[in-house]
């Protein structure tokens, strides 16, 4: 008789990029996956997980997360993002560099993975920042293991300057060398300026006034730009949290070009149109703005040709007072940006997979495998392939529900814009590298359980 293997997940429909299989299941042994298949043969196992007939696929990355440490730990840390991410059915997250310190130095970056490998319970993975101060540390960062690189153009959360466009040129030639990818938080930055001290300047002070300020050319001038240096410089490049239609077409008009430009959008960008901002107020609020219905119209039809590759939440928590939730009409300028995602995610997209705006098969597509590419992280992470780590998530697309409290969620500041919102579809269990961390509504993964992803570099 053949030994037992340590786990077996059954009785799901088993869903990846290529299809579906119904009455499958996972068989893992040291926290890989072992086989992927009919349910009556697979192999006998020391532990089962019955699935209940829900939908086992790839475990969801979150590339863009702002999980705050080190140094901000009073918005968020390690411990509480990754709790979340558990809980939202998220098996491999990759952590923002605007912390204090920012994620500069490969001193930084290591005191960065240090505090997850204590506390995380998923694995992960991090960007490091590039400035006008760093350039010549980019292979030192790449070394130390920088999942990818980020620039800020345009000011926002955290005041890191943007590099002037020579060194921005020059960032892009090291970062070719390294073979890692350059992410950019794409706002131009004179544009957003001008508008904020003009408005300013004429009293708009409403939260829809503070969307307005940063309109979509900032947006879209800036992947442009990016492109265009791409183009000369070969480097492979990603834009960040695209919120607009013609942002989405810039990148598609720069693939066409062959420039090696992916994209990702935010579950809010695609659900919300800036109505909110007038509904719901500074709790909205984020950089870049959520868009009117045309932009919004647009950036579906992005998403669904092909040209944003990517889903990530953006998910960056503030406390109340910040968020200045008890006035939430209030003068934005008081108000900062941003608002948790990791525990809505998944919902929100298994909401659009119920309405028929796309198969499941393009949600795990866009949520898993695409990620994982894009940031060197596949197979290892967004498949299911044999000898590819065993993480899964489990989820239950008919299960209706409503985020009556965002009190529930487990991060440590929970303002969204997404209490209230009723869905369907929500993560039951999630899996990394065959360790069940999330069930029905308990974090059973232990802390420091996660680990960093290492990344290749192509
Ligand atoms: O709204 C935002 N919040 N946009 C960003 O670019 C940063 C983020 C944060 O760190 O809070
Ligand atoms: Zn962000």
């Amino acid at each position: 008789m053949t030994r037992a293997v340590d786990l077996v997940v059954s009785n799901c429909t088993v869903v990846t990029p290529a299809g579906r299989v119904p009455d499958a299941g996972v068989a893992v042994e040291d926290g890989t996956i072992v086989a992927v298949g009919q349910a009556d043969r697979l192999p006998e196992a020391d532990r089962t997980v019955d699935a209940g007939g829900n939908v086992l696929v790839p475990g969801i990355v979150d590339a863009h997360i702002h999980n705050r440490e080190p140094g901000l730990e009073y918005k968020e840390d390690w411990e509480s993002a990754t709790r979340a991410a558990a809980a939202g059915g998220v098996t491999t997250v990759v952590g923002m560099p605007n912390t204090d310190p920012v994620i500069d130095r490969p001193d930084h970056l290591e005191l960065k993975f240090d505090r997850g490998e204590a506390s995380a319970h998923v694995d992960f993975g991090t960007f490091a920042v590039i400035t006008s101060e760093n350039l010549e540390r980019i292979p030192a960062l790449e070394e130390a293991g920088a999942t990818g690189f980020k620039i800020f153009l345009g000011s926002t959360v955290g005041d890191v300057p943007p590099p002037g466009d020579g060194e921005i040129l020059e960032a892009m030639e090291r970062v070719r060398e390294t073979g890692k990818r350059l992410g950019f938080h794409e706002e131009n930055d004179e544009i957003i300026d001008h508008y904020e001290r003009t408005f300013k300047e004429q009293g708009k002070n409403e939260p829809i006034d503070h969307a307005h300020s940063r309109p979509v050319i900032a947006e879209r001038e800036a992947i442009e730009r990016m492109i265009t240096f791409a183009e000369e410089t070969g480097a492979k490049i990603h834009m960040y949290h695209v919120s607009s239609g013609s942002g989405a077409e810039a990148v598609a008009r720069g693939k066409e070009r062959g420039v090696d430009v992916t994209a990702e959008t935010c579950p809010h960008y695609l659900w919300f149109t800036e109505d909110v901002m007038r509904e719901k107020g500074n709790v909205a609020r984020i950089q870049p703005p959520i868009r009117d219905a045309d932009e919004q119209a647009r950036l579906w039809a992005a998403l669904e040709s092909g040209s944003i590759d990517c889903i990530a939440t953006d998910h960056a928590p503030h406390t109340d007072e910040e968020k200045k939730v008890d006035d939430p009409f209030g003068n934005t300028w008081d108000a900062i940006s941003g608002f948790v995602g990791l525990e809505t995610e998944i919902p929100v997209m298994l909401t659009f997979v119920d309405e028929g705006r796309l198969t499941l098969e393009e949600w795990v597509y866009r949520h898993s495998t695409r990620p994982a590419q894009v940031w060197g992280m596949y197979p290892q992470k967004g498949s299911l392939q044999v000898g590819t780590d065993a993480d899964f998530t489990i989820v239950d697309p008919d299960r209706e529900w409503t985020l009556e409290d965002r009190t529930d969620l487990h991060s440590k500041n929970c303002v969204t814009p997404f209490e209230g919102e009723s869905f369907v579809g929500k993560a039951t269990t999630t899996v990394v590298r065959g360790e069940v961390v999330y069930d029905e509504g308990d974090v059973v993964g232990e802390s420091g359980y996660g680990t960093r992803v290492d990344v290749e570099t192509a």
